[in-house]
């Protein structure tokens, strides 16, 4: 009998399996590998077809574009067409390779009845990177066990422009935040052991958020240091230190050269200086685009070559530059098998990393009817929507309401909505569809549930999101002044169509709330009667009347399923919100950019305006006060390789539990180079009881104070280093400083980049 090939008989090393299973295959075998297939080319009314199975996979492929993410198929019919789909591959073709299934996850599974925690934006905001981990590995299982093995995230882009329609995908505009975040996402997404884990995919590499005028998809320009120190940073901690699996190019260009063509981008920095050993996998059309849209090749041929050459191993999501123009390129000695050979390579070795070959299906039994249906489930995604809301204002303590309240009057175009609390890669959103897929709490729907029976709630749109129409203003103002607080909901709403105000491609030339909903604040604010305004929006706004008027507002960004019931413990007091900006808030559009970590050469003033935030970055309060004290720094003289001890008291000088998030700040005051004003260097959400007190000692690595000198490289320069302590970027508490002695030193390859807390 003959005996199993290498490559099928698991107790090889993988190595051995790779080139063993290389060494078996036709170029087309090889190129199929490069691929991707919609799912739904092969399916026909929900069933797979026999007919494009044999003409689309007949020769193997590498990975097949998502379906849940695409249908409307519950979930074990997904898992069916994903289990007859590796069926044929494993049964039906000469060398039995079963694909990769690739789906989305930015705020949850993106699927029918997956679970939808709130948009990135706000998962920031809790400046609660264990958060993040428990919520990814509840999606690593749901993914898992309908038959996907990789997800397109996390966002690894730095926010600065807040025009951009994708801000709300983002982890913020602070590298440090987005990197520390990003590695929590990574590790709870991927997990512990990759053969039940989900390939996480750090996009949109590198620099897509800092496009010009805050346009999707425009040139970026960024000089070298800051496109390393900011914009790669998070993807290099991710490779580095979170070691994720796959890597996604961006679609802009900088300085004339595509990120999908860039072997600088995708060679030289991410295989040769970083060592990443996963796959890089374009984005969703890039490869083509490298002709038809940046024209820096006149055929599909010449892109597939630009790409394949500049290190993108896969094409998503369907058979096109890589398929038919690739082999014909190979074929004809523009492309050469070797540069072929070493993507499929990698290819094969993370299938085998995935433990495919030995367990290509789901077991149908254990796909549920509803993803979302445990309580664990709903229950994390109240607390992360809870934790992700930012008390921005609150004069006169206007907050928390009194449950026994006799009125209140809940007003506003997001305020009944379930559909406006979702983020742009929610299923719901990403599909435009007009039904929900998993229930959804609205912030009205929350309030009625918390207040006393005999309370009276009455509810009035106003207006919609966008539009001219003020049709709704009178019955507005009628049911406010008949009310003892009037609680408006405004903001925007996310997705793809043309009513959607944020998301992919819905950027922003002003930054104003849209349509009339700013004169519905302020006919509301006019009746004098007290007036909470609550936004549910993707972005930061610049509202700078309603900042200066209104009392109380609330950010809850996009807070997905348990949206409603968060926003209501939050206004009743039953949950004391600690979150925080993750982003600077504008004044204007004309003052962008705003963000915290600026020159100090950019801190100048207009004629009619300074150049600071409405809202500083990692500001928010709290129901409670904080009191900090007893800073001590040791020692106070440290060499280039060493750490540091930063210790100090918060104690809770209020009558209600809460969270204070604690942020550490430093500046080089004198270096061989100009630098920032301030840089987070590490932070800590920790929660206290009324007069309680904790000692919290950060423990910074001198790693953390390195940039990039005159010749790129990267050092740490002996000097003074200021401490800032501080509840947010401009609430500074506690500082002192130290010293770097001795002589300047490059800092090793492998390098720390966070620094640690310990709480006592
Ligand atoms: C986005 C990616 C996304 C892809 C597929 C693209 O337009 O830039 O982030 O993964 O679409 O959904």
């Amino acid at each position: 009998m003959d005996s199993k090939p290498v490559y099928l008989d698991s107790t090889y090393p993988t190595e051995a399996r790779v080139e063993d299973l290389l060494s078996r295959m036709t170029l087309e075998e090889k190129i199929a590998q490069l691929n991707s297939v919609w799912a739904s080319n092969i399916v026909e009314n929900g069933k797979i077809s026999e007919e494009k199975l044999n003409a689309l996979l007949k020769n193997g492929i590498g990975q097949i574009s998502r379906l849940a993410g695409a249908t409307s198929l519950p979930p074990k019919e997904v898992a069916k067409v994903y289990n007859e789909i590796q069926k044929f591959l494993v049964e039906r073709t000469r060398l039995k390779i079963p694909a990769i299934v690739h789906e989305e996850c930015l705020s949850g599974f993106m699927a029918n009845t997956a679970t939808t925690f709130p948009q990135a934006i706000g998962l920031a905001s809790t400046w609660d990177p264990e958060l993040i981990y428990k919520i990814t590995s509840v999606i690593r299982k749901q993914m898992r066990c309908v038959g996907a093995h990789q997800g397109l995230s996390p966002v690894l882009d730095v926010a600065r422009d807040p025009r951009w329609g994708r801000i709300e995908e983002t982890l913020g505009e602070d590298p440090y935040l987005v990197a520390t975040m990003g590695e929590r996402y990574i590790r709870g997404l991927q997990g512990d052991d990759i053969r039940r884990g989900i390939v996480a995919t750090a996009k949109h590499f590198a620099g897509h958020s800092f496009s010009e005028g805050g346009r999707n998809l425009a040139p970026v320009h960024v000089s070298p240091r800051e496109f390393r120190e900011v914009f790669l940073f998070p993807f290099e901690v991710a490779v580095k230190s979170a070691k994720v699996l796959s890597i996604m190019n961006a679609y802009h260009e900088i300085d004339g050269i595509p990120c999908a063509s860039s072997k600088e981008l995708l060679t030289k920095i991410l295989r040769e200086e970083w060592g990443f050993g996963g796959i890089v996998v374009s984005d969703y059309g890039a490869i083509d685009m490298l002709h038809s849209f940046h024209r820096v090749t006149d055929s599909k041929e010449g892109a597939a070559r630009l790409a394949i050459e500049a290190g993108i191993d896969i094409e998503l999501p369907n058979l096109n530059c890589y398929y038919e123009p690739l082999i014909s390129a190979v074929k004809k000695g523009f492309v050469s098998e070797a540069t072929i050979d070493e993507a499929v390579r990698r290819v094969l070795r993370l299938k085998f990393q995935l433990g495919l070959f030995e367990s290509p299906y789901v077991d149908l039994s254990e796909v549920p009817e509803f993803l979302d249906g445990k309580d664990e489930y709903r229950s994390l995604a109240l607390e992360a929507a809870r934790e992700s809301i930012v008390l921005l204002k609150n004069d006169g303590n206007l907050l928390p309401l009194s449950k026994s309240i006799e009125s209140i009057a809940v007003i506003g175009p997001n305020a009944a909505s379930t559909r406006n609390l979702l983020g742009d890669y929610s299923f719901t959103a990403h599909l435009s569809l007009t039904k929900d897929a998993v229930p959804i709490i609205s912030i009205l729907e929350g309030i009625k549930r918390k207040v006393s029976r005999s309370a009276k709630v009455y509810y009035a749109k106003g207006c919609e999101v966008t539009g001219n129409s003020k049709d709704g203003f009178e019955e507005a103002i009628e049911l406010a002044k008949k009310s003892k607080v009037a609680i408006v909901v405004v903001g925007e709403r996310s997705g793809f169509s043309k009513e959607d105000t944020s998301g992919e491609g819905r950027d922003r030339s002003e930054l104003s709330l849209p349509g009339v909903q700013e004169e519905l604040v302020k006919a509301i604010y006019e009746t004098g009667t007290p007036t909470v305004v609550i936004l549910v929006n993707g972005r930061p706004l610049a509202i700078h009347w309603i900042v200066e008027r209104l009392p109380s507002i609330l950010e809850a960004w996009l807070p997905g399923e348990e949206g409603g019931n968060a926003v209501a413990d939050v206004l009743f007091g039953d949950y004391n919100p600690g979150g925080r900006l993750p982003i600077s808030f504008p004044k204007s559009v004309g003052q962008i950019p705003v963000y915290y970590n600026r020159k100090a050469t950019s801190f100048g003033n207009y004629v009619s305006s300074d150049s600071k935030p409405l809202f500083p970055f990692g500001h928010g309060l709290s129901y409670t006060k904080f009191e900090y004290s007893n800073l001590e720094i040791t020692p106070k003289e440290v060499e280039p390789i060493g750490e540091i001890h930063i210790s100090f008291e918060v104690k809770n000088k209020g009558k209600m539990k809460g969270d204070e998030v604690i942020q550490l700040y430093l500046s080089d005051i004198v270096a061989s180079l100009t630098r920032p004003v301030k840089e987070l260097k590490g932070f800590k959400r920790i929660t206290l009881d009324p007069e309680e007190k904790k000692k919290v000692t950060f423990i910074l690595y001198t790693d953390q104070l390195a940039f990039y000198d005159e010749h790129l490289n990267l050092v740490v320069e002996p000097g003074t280093y200021e401490v800032m302590i501080g509840s947010s970027s401009e609430d500074i508490r506690l500082s002192g400083s130290f010293e770097v002695v001795g002589e300047k030193k490059i800092v090793p390859k492998l390098r720390r980049y966070f620094s640690h807390t310990l709480i006592e």
